[in-house]
């Protein structure tokens, strides 16, 4: 490191942070060590706490940020990204989606697809995400090989479906019940405690109450976590209650089911009533917000803010493939988006506040712990936990935006989250482990 000018105080900590203690958490796997070692004075302290939520200064390019959790992700939709968004949810379903996620059932097609798409998600700084397969066994094992070999923290389900779907896409209940046993088993064998079974039932209209209860009793017997779909179109709303005209509501349908834990997670939240919201609330089940497929495929607007007023747990999602876009940067940009046009939408004149960069950060990171679960373990660089990160760099070759000697550090990260991508997330790690260097992957698969 080339020193032209007497360091301060401040810059004498950050140069013994990147040359002494950063080089260290490369072989530690928990945060504590590292933390401990590094924070004996007040003034690193403050640094660890820096403004937004836990970021950490190491040098006038550098950050270190805690690892983008995904809350809610198709892995299999990866193959039609950014293709196929001329459709409203229930005819997307049916002309793109299920045809294409039928062609999972080839295991060769499944291994290219499954690859190219976690590869991206890595790349992208996703250091969790909580992914749904397709409804095939097999090639959901062979997502979670892939996940594991390149070091990804994951909770992954094989999706289930028992009802209303195309004969070429469509299981029976007792398939269905069986090959999710056998699932949940194989992964809880394999020995990888980052890589966690979720139980999912795609949503209540292509699931029996049958196959959803047996589901639940699945989560129940393994304390597992379920994630779903819930109050996604107008569209849905109607056929829910017209396939499920027993019930209270369409959150009442999962409730009844025993879908709705402390362990659930439930994409979208678009359209709940308030009893509905003051369930899932009481339940403890957690919200996973999708702001760029909730436009994307014209779902709705969510009210993010109301979310967080009432005290429902909230992560973002990028929800692949109904939103274009893989990276959790995108969905961070998308929420104050969406934040914003219900602001002047729906809440002219009000007190009302919409999501600045600060919070869409923490949704991306803490918030997104807290949905899957994980917040004693991620989330933060809170000692004890463990080092998920990312190396971030504001001047990377080829960045895609310009730093100026007035920016300040929270102008610089600012200015990353509504404008940086891959080229400026130089490595990336999960517990402790450098899963990338400068974009490539360590992976024996690359
Ligand atoms: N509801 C049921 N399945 C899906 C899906 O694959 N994507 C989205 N966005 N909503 C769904
Ligand atoms: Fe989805």
């Amino acid at each position: 490191m080339f020193i032209n000018k007497l360091p301060s105080c401040l810059e004498a900590i950050c140069m013994v942070v990147k040359m002494i203690i950063f080089p260290l958490i490369r072989h530690k796997s928990r945060i504590i060590v590292f933390i401990e070692e590094a924070v004996k004075l007040d003034e690193l302290q403050s640094l660890w706490k820096f403004s937004i939520n836990n970021v950490c200064l190491l040098s006038d390019s550098q950050f270190l940020m805690p690892g983008l959790v995904d809350t809610h992700i198709h892995a299999s939709q990866y193959v039609y990204t950014g293709t196929a968004l001329d459709l409203g949810l229930l005819e997307w379903l049916e002309k793109y989606t299920f045809p294409i996620e039928s062609t999972f059932k080839d295991l060769k097609f499944a291994e290219h697809a499954y690859t190219k798409a976690v590869h991206r998600v890595v790349k992208s700084g996703t250091t969790t995400a909580c992914y749904f397969a397709t409804i095939h066994l097999q090639g959901t094992i062979k997502l979670c090989q892939i996940i594991s070999d390149v070091g990804q923290r994951a909770l992954v389900g094989k999706v289930n479906m028992d009802c209303n779907s195309p004969d070429f896409y469509q299981e029976d209940s007792t398939d269905s019940i069986q090959d999710t046993e056998r699932f949940v088993e194989t992964l809880l064998n394999q020995g990888n405690a980052n890589l966690i079974p979720v139980l999912t039932p795609r949503f209540a209209l292509t699931c029996t109450p049958k196959l959803m209860s047996a589901l639940g009793e699945i989560a129940a017997s393994h304390n597992l976590p379920i994630q779903s779909h819930l109050g996604e179109s107008k569209g849905e709303l109607d056929a829910v209650r017209s396939m499920h005209p027993g019930y209270d509501s369409y959150s009442d349908v999962y409730d009844k089911c025993g879908l709705l834990t402390s362990r659930t997670i439930m994409a979208h939240c678009i359209y709940l009533t308030e009893d509905e919201l003051n369930l899932l609330k009481t339940r403890g089940v957690g919200v996973s917000h999708c702001p760029n497929s909730n436009t994307s495929i014209r779902s709705g607007l969510m009210d993010a803010r109301d979310m967080l007023d009432r005290g429902i747990k909230l992560g973002l999602g990028t929800d692949v493939s109904g939103g274009y876009h893989p990276s959790m940067l995108d969905a961070m940009r998308q929420a104050i988006q969406v934040s914003n046009i219900v602001s002047f939408e729906h809440h002219e004149g009000e007190n009302y506040k919409p999501l600045d960069y600060r919070e869409v950060f923490r949704l991306a990171t803490l918030g997104g712990s807290q949905v899957l679960n994980l917040e004693d373990k991620i989330g933060n660089f809170e000692v004890g936990k463990e080092f998920d990160a990312l190396l971030v760099n504001f001047e990377a070759l080829d960045s895609p935006f310009d730093v100026f000697e007035r920016d300040t550090l929270e102008d610089k990260i600012q200015k990353f989250i509504f404008l940086g991508d891959d080229r400026n997330i130089e490595e990336v790690y999960v517990a402790g482990k450098n899963i990338t260097c400068n974009n490539k992957l360590h992976c024996k698969l690359h």
